[in-house]
């Protein structure tokens, strides 16, 4: 049987990657559903309409789990999916528990979508913190198309980021959050643009573990020590974005 990971488009490949480290012999159905990218500026119940199709094209393909390898996605809809769905399906959040913690009192930078950083899930996630840090949340609109264009060191993005980032240049903040899983591929740009000494934190590793732990949980664990395989999927049928997703995992 499989495991089922999916996003809006090829962000979810970070976690995709975290999983292949974490759970190796496990066989993967990656899907990216390049038709209805982005996710992060639709309606929640467009978002909720995609994730639901989404989780039945894995059902019907032997899944036995489902990841929502989008931050967006899983604020709008895996809890209803969960009552919906019987097979176990793990979600990301923003990584704000590592980060507020990484010191006494840090000021972390939150980056996501505009829906994630306007849903209930992430202000209960920021009260939840309170107290611990200061938390600034901020929507980045767009970026995420520059990684599902492959424009990872462009001037544009560059220019995009040196503006977005504006107010917390240098060292402004002590921490930053990709609470998107397409800005990991523009982790080094945003680095130089925060500065150096900046920590960064994304959800991928967190969300490995939670795979494995919920997988043991369910006797789910695949018995195996050869490496399982990869099947990669897209809502469109050219093929072009299949192979960018093969390009950023080496294959
Ligand atoms: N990769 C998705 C996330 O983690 C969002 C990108 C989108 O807007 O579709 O939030």
């Amino acid at each position: 049987m499989n495991i089922g990971i999916f996003d809006s488009g090829i962000g979810g490949m970070s976690v995709l990657h975290q999983a292949l480290a974490t759970l190796p012999h496990e066989n993967y159905i990656f899907y990216a559903d390049t038709d209805h990218v982005p996710y992060g500026t639709k309606t929640k119940d467009q978002v909720i309409s995609y994730v639901d199709e989404m989780i039945q094209f894995m059902l019907s393909h032997n899944c036995k789990a489902v990841v929502i390898a989008c931050n967006t996605a899983t604020s709008a809809a895996a809890s209803i999916m969960r009552q919906k769905y019987t097979i176990p399906i793990i979600g990301i959040e923003p990584a704000v528990k590592p980060a507020v913690f990484c010191m006494d009192h840090p000021r972390v930078l939150v980056m996501a979508t505009p829906m994630t950083i306007h849903a209930e899930k992430f202000h209960k996630l920021m009260d939840r913190y309170a107290d611990d840090a200061t938390i600034i949340p901020l929507p980045c609109p767009g970026l995420m198309d520059f990684v599902e264009r492959g424009d990872l060191d462009g001037e544009d993005l560059h220019k995009y980021l040196n503006e977005l980032l504006y107010s917390y240049r240098d060292h402004k903040v002590d921490a930053a959050v990709l609470g998107c899983t397409h800005y990991p591929f523009a982790r080094e740009q945003i680095q130089s643009v925060l500065g150096e000494e900046v920590r960064i934190f994304d959800g991928g590793e967190g969300t490995a573990r939670e795979m494995r732990r919920r997988l043991a949980e369910s006797g789910l664990l695949r018995d195996e020590q050869r490496k399982g395989t990869i099947c990669f999927e897209n809502s469109q049928t050219d093929g072009k974005k299949i192979e960018l997703c093969k390009m950023l995992l080496d294959l």
